[in-house]
């Protein structure tokens, strides 16, 4: 045990030295005796063996290198030993990331280089960095405390205008709002967009997640963006949705750095349980150096990290100012694909509890009957209004099993997106519906004539319950 200790000790002493140095003296251009910074993913496949013999040469190596002058080996590049002396190496290669697990903290293509999250066995270049590069940030764009996407976050130093400083770094997207995208960037807000010259933009649309909400407590007198805070308040959890079209690049919220070489250089992310709590880190070496044996890869755990849970009523809000014609928007069966091009918010699933109803009838039926006949009653609703889901709350018979009566209250699930106009006409239509039925016990049918304006195709149906 200790003597594995020293080990780490020495091995990460030599880096620190190593790339110190190496960035001094400009090695990436000059490589004495042929050891450069040859970070070839393939030349690495760790398969044991290799690491094993590897690892005993280099612990000879490192020795040497104690007496706190540099010393390189010609036969472990510094890139092997990199690989070697970071315990969570396998975590955070292409091959584990992208097979094993289901969404990614790092990533092999071109564009690691841009957004700083390449995996630990990307050669990192920085010559492939993007003017963006320096001011992207993970951008929290759910609920969810660990996964977010990368945004241009910060303006640059020019910049001198304080208000627009401060606008660019809230985190308060109701007040300042969401993220927007210009030409595939994305930048944290309008602020962020302008202090980059950018003022032409999409922005994405919010998605608030609820349950059980039921369509009284919103209200069509408030102002959209109080109507916004009012539900965000009582929201399960919410999420920022791209306009059509955009890319964006996930990564991994909360990670802790350091200007470290090799802390900069990928991402590979550990974690430190302290006080019950989990301290993520972007890679071993951006951990506290005295407690770096306490750290944790986070390896596959990050695709439990954070799950969602699915909410069945959503509502939609948009940012955009105004672009679609007010008369487009307020059309009924307003049909959305993907975005929001209204100023409007689009309801999913919203509850409604109409008043409830008496079912009169001219003989004493059986509560079997009744739960047809009530049954019936709630398909023809599903037929006025063609994407409800109707059920009965409650059923209340006053007598035991006969009766001639009965008292009906309904739960109504408005389930195709709508504004909240529709949703409150659909419901005042529901509210004041009479219907006449005649039920027939020799073919089981039943005969629904309307008492008030139905649709022409519901007029004089017939419905056969067999
Ligand atoms: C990595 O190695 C492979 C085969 O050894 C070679 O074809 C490729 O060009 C190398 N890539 C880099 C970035 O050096
Ligand atoms: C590395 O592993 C991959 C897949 O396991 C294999 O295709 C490739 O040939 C290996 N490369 C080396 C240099 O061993
Ligand atoms: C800073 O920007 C805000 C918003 O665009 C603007 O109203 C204000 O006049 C600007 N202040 C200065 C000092 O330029
Ligand atoms: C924005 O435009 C102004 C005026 O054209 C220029 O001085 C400034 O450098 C530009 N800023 C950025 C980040 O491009
Ligand atoms: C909006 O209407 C509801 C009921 O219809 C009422 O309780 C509420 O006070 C009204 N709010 C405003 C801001 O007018
Ligand atoms: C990293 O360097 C930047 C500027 O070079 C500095 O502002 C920042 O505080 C440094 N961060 C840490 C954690 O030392
Ligand atoms: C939405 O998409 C469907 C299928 O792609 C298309 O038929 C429909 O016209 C689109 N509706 C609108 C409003 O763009
Ligand atoms: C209606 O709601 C019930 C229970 O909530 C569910 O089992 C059923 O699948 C729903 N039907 C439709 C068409 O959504
Ligand atoms: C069912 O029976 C009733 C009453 O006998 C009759 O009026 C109705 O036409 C019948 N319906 C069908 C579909 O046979
Ligand atoms: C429904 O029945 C009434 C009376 O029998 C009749 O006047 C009306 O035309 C019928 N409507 C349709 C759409 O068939």
């Amino acid at each position: 045990m200790t003597y594995y200790a020293v080990t780490q000790f020495l091995l990460y002493y030599f880096f620190q030295h190593w790339f110190v140095l190496g960035v001094d003296i400009g090695l990436r251009s000059t490589e004495p005796n042929g050891v450069g910074l040859e970070n070839n993913a393939s030349e690495y496949n760790s398969s044991t063996e290799l690491t094993h013999v590897e690892k005993s040469s280099l612990i000879d190596q490192t020795k040497i290198s104690a007496n706190q002058q540099f010393i390189y080996s010609t036969s472990v590049s510094p890139y092997e030993a990199l690989v070697l002396s970071d315990p969570c190496y396998q975590d955070g290669t292409c091959e584990f990331t992208q097979t094993i697990m289901e969404e990614q903290y790092c990533n092999c293509d071109k564009q690691c280089h841009q957004f700083k999250d390449c995996c630990q066995d990307i050669k990192y270049n920085e010559e492939l960095n993007s003017v963006y590069t320096p001011y992207y940030q993970c951008y929290k764009s759910s609920n969810n405390i660990y996964k977010g996407l990368f945004a241009v976050a910060e303006c640059p130093s020019m910049e001198d205008n304080t208000t627009i400083l401060h606008l660019c770094q809230s985190d308060d997207f109701l007040r300042v709002g969401p993220c927007v995208v210009s030409d595939d960037i994305i930048f944290k807000n309008k602020y962020c967009a302008f202090c980059h010259n950018i003022t032409l933009y999409k922005t994405f649309d919010l998605t608030l997640k609820l349950s059980g909400v039921v369509t009284s407590i919103i209200h069509e007198n408030m102002s959209n963006s109080d109507r916004m805070n009012h539900i965000f308040h009582m929201s399960k959890g919410y999420q920022l949705i791209p306009p059509k079209g955009t890319v964006v690049r996930p990564c991994m919220l909360q990670l802790a750095g350091n200007n470290d070489t090799l802390c900069q250089k990928f991402i590979n992310p550990v974690y430190l349980f302290e006080k019950r709590m989990a301290y993520f880190y972007r890679n071993y070496f951006c951990g506290p150096g005295s407690n770096r044996h306490l750290l944790k890869c986070t390896g596959g755990l990050y695709d439990r990290l954070g799950r969602d849970t699915i909410y069945p009523i959503t509502i939609l809000f948009s940012f955009t100012e105004k672009e679609t014609k007010k008369e487009d928007c307020t059309k009924m069966t307003y049909q959305i694909n993907g975005s929001n091009q209204c100023d409007l918010e689009i309801y999913t699933n919203l509850i409604s509890y109409p008043e409830p109803f008496y079912l009169v009838f001219s003989v004493s039926l059986t509560r079997l009957q009744i739960i047809a006949v009530a049954s019936a009653y709630c398909w023809t609703l599903t037929k006025v209004i063609d994407t409800e889901n109707v059920s009965f709350k409650k059923i209340l018979l006053p007598n035991g099993e006969k009766n001639k009566a009965a008292k009906i209250n309904l739960r109504i699930v408005f389930t195709k997106p709508s504004f909240l106009h529709e949703i409150k006409q659909n419901e005042h239509y529901i509210n004041n519906l009479m219907w006449n039925m005649f039920w027939s016990d020799e073919n089981n049918t039943i005969k629904v004539s309307k008492e008030q304006n139905v649709p022409l195709t519901l007029q004089n149906e017939s419905l056969s319950l067999a």
